[in-house]
């Protein structure tokens, strides 16, 4: 969507566009059920790394509702913490909003009922996901070159954010100040958020767009049809390793191969400082029928073996940069995000 706050808070009640429903319909979902909100997480109503972090925190405040006792709300918020951390393993926002979450539940004696502590938190974690997606777009613009053809994959805009979004925000950004000649869409098998939702995304900003089957890119970029790849992640390790939608590895090693830059942009509170190695983010799976049917229909034949992971991961020799709010990190990507985690203990990074 363009030029609309994705996740809203309202009269008490968290808004959101169920994204399944684009882009055939433009539906949004009221609640002031956290269910409801780890239901939609889920179920991909409510998708994209930080778009998730943010949903999931206004739904811990939901589950603190304003008609019950202060003892009662802490109960509620734990079970509703222990009960969104099981919607999706992969994108880390999720987690370290919950956990920020969690803390407020030891706030200081003095500092508003728990549930303004909540709002006041979530409001933060939403603010700070649209001011890291601005700072991510002004620095990934500088790395496009006048009349670039981009590749992306997957959906990186403003629904998969709090913000206007991380690859995508780049994108729109590079298209305003007239870099952008073509951006080529990958389907994004088999849920397809890059046609259902980047390619939209990019025709109701104006900018020149084809979509492409996920396996043409190879061909697309041996052609020398491709100046550089942009793609969003949901978990980066602190060695630089990144996991994002599945296929984004495939267009790594591509793009390697062809000698094409491949950035990754994400805000860095999708940077996972405790695991080491991509090795150890959990892949999540998806139902089977995720993949033997497009929209309910079957294409596949009935009771076939599937195996279908949400997510794969790139290793940090295939990243040209990580595009952050904190600006853009090159290789050697261990020493840089080291020195990126110190910096973090000492000033804040929004
Ligand atoms: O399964 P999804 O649609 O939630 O996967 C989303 C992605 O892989 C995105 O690239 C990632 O979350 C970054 S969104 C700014």
């Amino acid at each position: 969507m363009t030029g609309t706050t994705s996740i809203e808070w309202t009269g008490g009640r968290l808004r959101y566009v169920d994204q399944t429903k684009l882009p055939d319909e433009v539906i949004f979902v009221e609640t002031d059920d956290y269910r409801v909100v780890a239901r939609s997480i889920k179920g991909l109503e409510i998708r994209g790394a930080p778009a998730i972090g943010v949903a999931a925190a206004f739904a811990v405040v939901l589950a603190a509702s304003p008609a019950g006792a202060e003892q009662e709300h802490a109960k509620s918020v734990d079970e509703a913490i222990t009960h969104l951390a099981l919607t999706r393993p992969t994108a880390v926002n999720l987690f370290s909003s919950l956990k920020r979450m969690r803390a407020c539940l030891s706030g200081p004696a003095g500092s508003g009922t728990l549930r303004d502590r909540l709002l006041i938190e979530a409001m933060a974690i939403r603010q700070e996901d649209i001011v890291a997606c601005r700072r991510i777009a002004d620095s990934g613009v500088t790395l496009i070159q006048p009349g670039s053809t981009l590749l992306t994959h997957c959906h990186t805009g403003a629904l998969a954010t709090g913000g206007g979004g991380t690859a995508l925000f780049i994108i729109t950004e590079a298209h305003q100040r007239g870099l952008v000649r073509r951006v080529y869409v990958g389907e994004t098998r088999p849920l397809l958020q890059g046609s259902r939702l980047t390619a939209w995304e990019l025709m109701q900003h104006g900018i020149e767009a084809s979509l492409i089957t996920d396996s043409t890119a190879g061909f697309l970029m041996k052609q020398g049809r491709v100046d550089a790849v942009l793609v969003g992640a949901d978990r980066i390790t602190a060695n630089g390793d990144v996991a994002n939608k599945i296929g984004t590895y495939s267009l790594a090693v591509l793009a390697a191969h062809h000698h094409i830059p491949f950035y990754v942009a994400a805000p860095v509170s999708t940077i996972d400082f405790d695991l080491r190695t991509g090795d150890q983010i959990p892949i999540e799976e998806r139902d089977s029928r995720e993949v033997t049917q497009v929209r309910g229909v079957r294409v596949a034949p009935e009771g076939v073996a599937v195996y279908a992971p949400a997510f794969d991961v790139t290793p940090n020799e295939f990243v040209t940069a990580l595009v952050t709010n904190a600006g853009i990190i090159r290789p050697p990507f261990a020493d840089a995000l080291e020195k990126l985690n110190q910096s973090l203990g000492t000033a804040a990074i929004t």
